[in-house]
């Protein structure tokens, strides 16, 4: 039978990492390596007192194919919690239960299931993906297709188990035929995700693929450009680390070395931040 020290060494193999995993990179705090601005400033403590960089507020132009078409939401929308009903929610249970019949956005009438998120309610680390497909969408549960399965195993590559980590969405319900979700329905979506954060309270957060970090980072810029640089989101007065790296999905399609060696460099600097000794 297989040794758990040879199926960790078959994982990594097969996400194109054996090699590296004795190649440590250098570590620097999320502050030392962040957006340009923060590369001049001196280090510091990723806290309220030590602000984050303003975030790009450049508007996404959507390309016209992939604009949605208008929508009007209902006069009574069932089920679509006012703000003070999500803020005054204490617990992940309470929140789910006061958003899963939401209708706010085009989106709420085409899904099967609502994905509201799973995990550790304390998780250390949360991943935030762009919004469920079509395995999600049946199931109701987050990333459990076969970019789920590749997530899971980075996920074990870095020694801990999916249920030790939290993974939302920015969108809960899923878009047709797997477009990205408009700025518009990111936006009706993105105070459960705050909540969820608030909650949850997660040391780093890691954005996978370009929308997340575009909706709850603010950060516009390509991914490919800024993926493996940490950037900072401030959820309920609290600033939090964000790792921006690539979507899952993104790795299965573009199979290389390259793709695969930067994720795992990204969810190592992220779990190395989590694992730092002066945590606390
Ligand atoms: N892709 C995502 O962004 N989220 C999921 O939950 C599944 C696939």
């Amino acid at each position: 039978m297989e040794s758990p020290l040879q199926a960790w060494r078959d994982t990594l193999g097969e996400l194109g990492v054996m090699g590296l995993i004795r190649e440590p990179r250098a570590q620097a705090p999320p502050e030392a390596q962040a957006t340009p601005e923060a590369q001049t400033r001196p280090a510091a403590a990723p806290t309220p007192a030590n602000p984050p960089p303003a975030r790009p507020q450049a508007a996404r132009a959507l390309p016209a194919a992939a604009t949605p078409a208008a929508y009007t939401p209902p006069a009574d929308p069932v089920g679509c919690p006012p703000p003070e009903v999500i803020a005054g929610a204490t617990s992940l249970a309470d929140l789910q239960k006061a958003i899963q019949g939401c209708l706010a956005c085009p989106l709420g009438p085409g899904r099967l299931k609502f994905v509201f998120g799973e995990g550790h309610p304390k998780a250390q680390l949360m991943f935030v993906g762009e919004g469920p497909g079509r395995d999600e969408d049946l199931q109701g549960r987050p990333f459990v297709g076969k970019a789920g399965e590749l997530l899971d195993k980075m996920i074990g590559a870095l020694g801990l188990k999916r249920e030790d980590t939290y993974i939302a969405n920015v969108v809960k319900c899923r878009p047709p035929d797997n477009r990205t979700p408009s700025p518009t329905e990111a936006r009706a979506c993105m105070g459960y995700l705050h909540r969820q954060i608030e909650l949850i309270q997660p040391a780093v957060i890691v954005t996978l693929g370009a929308t997340p970090l575009r909706e709850l980072v603010g950060v516009v810029e390509g991914i490919t450009r800024v993926r493996g640089q940490w950037k900072r989101v401030q959820v309920g007065g609290r600033e939090i680390p964000v790792m921006p790296t690539f979507h899952p999905a993104y790795v299965l399609r573009q199979y290389t070395q390259e793709v695969r060696r930067a994720v795992w460099e990204d969810l190592r600097a992220a779990k190395a931040w989590i694992d730092r000794p002066d945590q606390g």
